[in-house]
């Protein structure tokens, strides 16, 4: 099968004001032409608005970083994926590590998430990874097996699911796996993914967690790794072109 194309997405967290949001959409809105991936960004959601007017036609996308179940009521703080597709989202992250660990999110909120998603024709980025314990403990394939079959909607297919691999111990730490361990996770995914959706090939499968243009070429060329989910390195349009033009 020909791997689809690579898919670089910049997850800015809770990072940026509107203004440093704007100059940084702007340099990848100029410069996407230069790379031979596709790009997206994730803001945080009350800066969605302006960025999405900069990136405007550019072709860099845009996705959330978290949604709601519901298409709308009495949820207050929360964004549903509606408002995001309406804002121009092509993309919705769903179970960061971050939201799994800061507001209890579980697979099946994971799964509910993404299911919303789509019910927005919005492509969820599914999460999963291990903690540091879990790896140590030899568990990392088993916990992320369980955390796909129990995040993932069934039947979806690479014009609807991005799946991220991010081991909760790489994230924010400098640290990587070896290309081999995270060869080893891919391939599993790959494999448990075509038992949920059929047909798996063309799903792209992220790899997350201290991605950095030094790192990127090797990480970017394992088996089964369709582009990245960054964190740190996306606040700076410098790092995340320089890891979209590593990629493969
Ligand atoms: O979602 C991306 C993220 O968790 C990785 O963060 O800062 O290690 O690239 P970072």
């Amino acid at each position: 099968a020909v791997a689809p194309r690579a898919l670089i997405a910049g997850n800015w967290k809770m990072n940026m004001d509107r203004v440093s949001s704007e100059v940084l959409a702007s340099a990848l809105a100029q410069n996407v032409g230069s790379v031979a991936v596709d790009l997206a960004v994730c803001p945080p959601s009350v800066y969605l608005s302006p960025v999405s007017v900069v990136l405007g036609s550019s072709g860099v996308a845009l996705g959330g970083q978290d949604c709601h179940t519901a298409q709308n009521g009495a949820h207050t703080g929360d964004v549903s994926p509606e408002m995001l597709a309406d804002l121009g989202c092509t993309y919705v992250i769903v179970g960061h590590s971050e939201r799994r660990a800061d507001h209890g999110e579980d697979d099946a909120a994971v799964r509910a998430k993404a299911e919303a998603a789509r019910r927005a024709g919005l492509i969820p980025i599914v999460c999963v990874g291990e903690t540091e314990a879990e790896r140590d403990a030899g568990k990392a394939l088993d916990v992320v097996e369980s955390q796909v079959r129990g995040s993932v909607p069934e039947g979806l297919t690479g014009a609807t699911l991005v799946v991220a691999y991010e081991p909760v111990w790489a994230i924010g730490t400098g640290r990587t796996p070896t290309a081999d361990d995270v060869a080893a996770v891919h391939a599993h995914i790959r494999k448990v993914l075509g038992d949920l959706c059929g047909d798996a090939a063309n799903v792209r499968l992220l790899y997350g967690g201290s991605v950095k243009p030094g790192n990127a070429k090797e990480l970017m060329s394992v088996a089964n790794v369709n582009g990245a989910l960054v964190g740190g390195a996306s606040l700076k349009a410098e790092d995340f072109l320089g890891i979209a033009k590593a990629t493969p």
